[in-house]
């Protein structure tokens, strides 16, 4: 048989299966209650609206055109309605500086590629994205640990990244509702962090993937819209900011967008040129389609569900967790981030619970880039009604009660 390895590009020994994806397999029996998966609920989904634009789109005269090649840009009248979408919080762009991509994964993709050659520093949250580090590991960097309390100078971020060989190339984070722990990140927070870019002149990815699914308190500026308000325009800014309609409409379709600068748009298009031409036509049509006649009300009704499932799931650990466990309390998104006693270890309490609880949640360990923090615990309470999330917390919160009373 033909060793493979020997024959595989170095680049690929960093694209390795998660030990927790062979455990999150077992999520396919029906009894579990789960709150692994990051994904929205799909009695959410928009889905009369998309039949409606799929039949207007096939009895049109558009419909060659939406089953045709077209251009790796993105189809214009999406592109606008996501300009005046983002000009609302702040981002003034034109339709020029959007790009639109097969879901925002493919701009993580993309952004890896055009600023990471193997050995330089990609600043990121600890924890961040899992997604994020799969699509930048292809690029063979190194990570450091972002942090957004101006503890760390410029020349601490720049010296470990001259010791790896490398120079310090951006700053990845999530600002809103982040995936994993659904925080949100302040305006002094996001204030120093255009500063120590500025400092490093490096540029800032800003995946704004949960950007719409604030539940209550002050949205606070993208920080997109700071960099243009400080630098007059977007031309001169060093953000790139990332968008989906995965967590509003639907994930599917895998339509997502970036919004930057001249420069890096012309980049963005030749690499979707080489990579897969463009985007699914009919399906940003069909996003369009459906956008411009009901985003606000689709949101709305989204938000109105997952608020009360995120309260249900906050009172829950109120109400069943040991003291010693400590946990977020997100303004939006998707995710609640526990923290247990040190010395435990979220993976194993993950086989554990399936087998006797019946209970799924993601082990922390996974989302950060040294593999630390194992007493970490992903819970998204994006997909069970209030019902189950409170039974999922309440065995959950016995089996951990029993597990530190064990190791006591
Ligand atoms: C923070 C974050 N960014 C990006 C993505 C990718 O989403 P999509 O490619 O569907 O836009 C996800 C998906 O869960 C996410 O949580």
């Amino acid at each position: 048989m033909l060793d493979w390895e020997q024959i595989f590009a170095t680049r690929s020994s960093r694209m390795r299966a998660s030990e927790i994806r062979e455990l999150l397999k077992l999520l396919d029996q029906p009894d579990i209650i789960s709150f692994a998966g990051g994904i929205p609920d799909p009695a959410l989904f928009p889905d009369v609206a998309f039949k409606e634009a799929y039949s207007d789109i096939f009895s049109s005269a558009q419909v060659g055109a939406a089953l045709q090649y077209s251009v790796s840009e993105g189809y214009k009248p999406l592109r606008e309605w996501i300009a005046s979408d983002v000009a609302k919080i702040g981002i003034d762009c034109t339709p020029d500086n959007v790009f639109i991509t097969s879901g925002s994964q493919q701009a993580l993709d993309y952004l890896g590629k055009l600023f990471l050659s193997p050995n330089d520093t990609a600043l990121v949250t600890w924890p961040t994205y899992l997604g994020a580090l799969s699509a930048f590991n292809a690029y063979e960097p190194n990570y450091d640990q972002l942090s957004l309390n101006g503890n760390r100078t410029p020349e601490a971020y720049r010296d470990t990244a001259a010791k790896t060989g490398g120079a310090v190339k951006f700053a990845y984070l999530s600002a809103d509702f982040s995936n994993p722990t659904g925080e949100t990140v302040d305006l002094a927070g996001r204030e120093k962090l255009l500063a120590l870019a500025d400092e490093l002149d490096i540029a800032i990815l800003e995946d704004a993937a949960y950007q719409h699914l604030r539940y209550d308190g002050e949205a606070i500026p993208p920080i997109m819209a700071l960099d243009i308000a400080r630098r007059g325009g977007i031309e001169n800014t060093r953000t790139i900011y990332s968008g989906s309609f995965s967590k509003t409409l639907a994930p599917g379709l895998r339509v997502g967008f970036v919004v930057a600068a001249m420069p890096v748009i012309r980049k963005l298009v030749l690499m979707k040129q080489a990579a897969d031409l463009h985007s699914s036509t009919i399906n940003q049509i069909a996003i369009e389609h459906v956008a411009s006649r009901g985003f606000d009300a689709q949101v709305a009704k989204i938000r109105s569900v997952y608020s009360k499932r995120r309260d249900a799931m906050l009172a829950a650990l109120d109400k069943y967790m040991p003291k010693t466990a400590t946990w977020t309390r997100p303004e939006g998104g998707m995710f609640v981030w526990v923290t247990l006693p040190e010395g435990m270890d979220g993976a194993e309490l993950l086989a554990k619970s399936i087998a006797t609880e019946k209970v799924a949640f993601v082990p922390g360990r996974a989302f950060y880039a040294d593999g630390s923090n194992a007493n970490t615990l992903r819970m998204s309470f994006s997909c069970a009604d209030e019902a189950m999330i409170d039974e999922g917390i309440k065995r959950l919160g016995r089996l951990i009660s029993n597990a530190i009373r064990a190791a006591a």
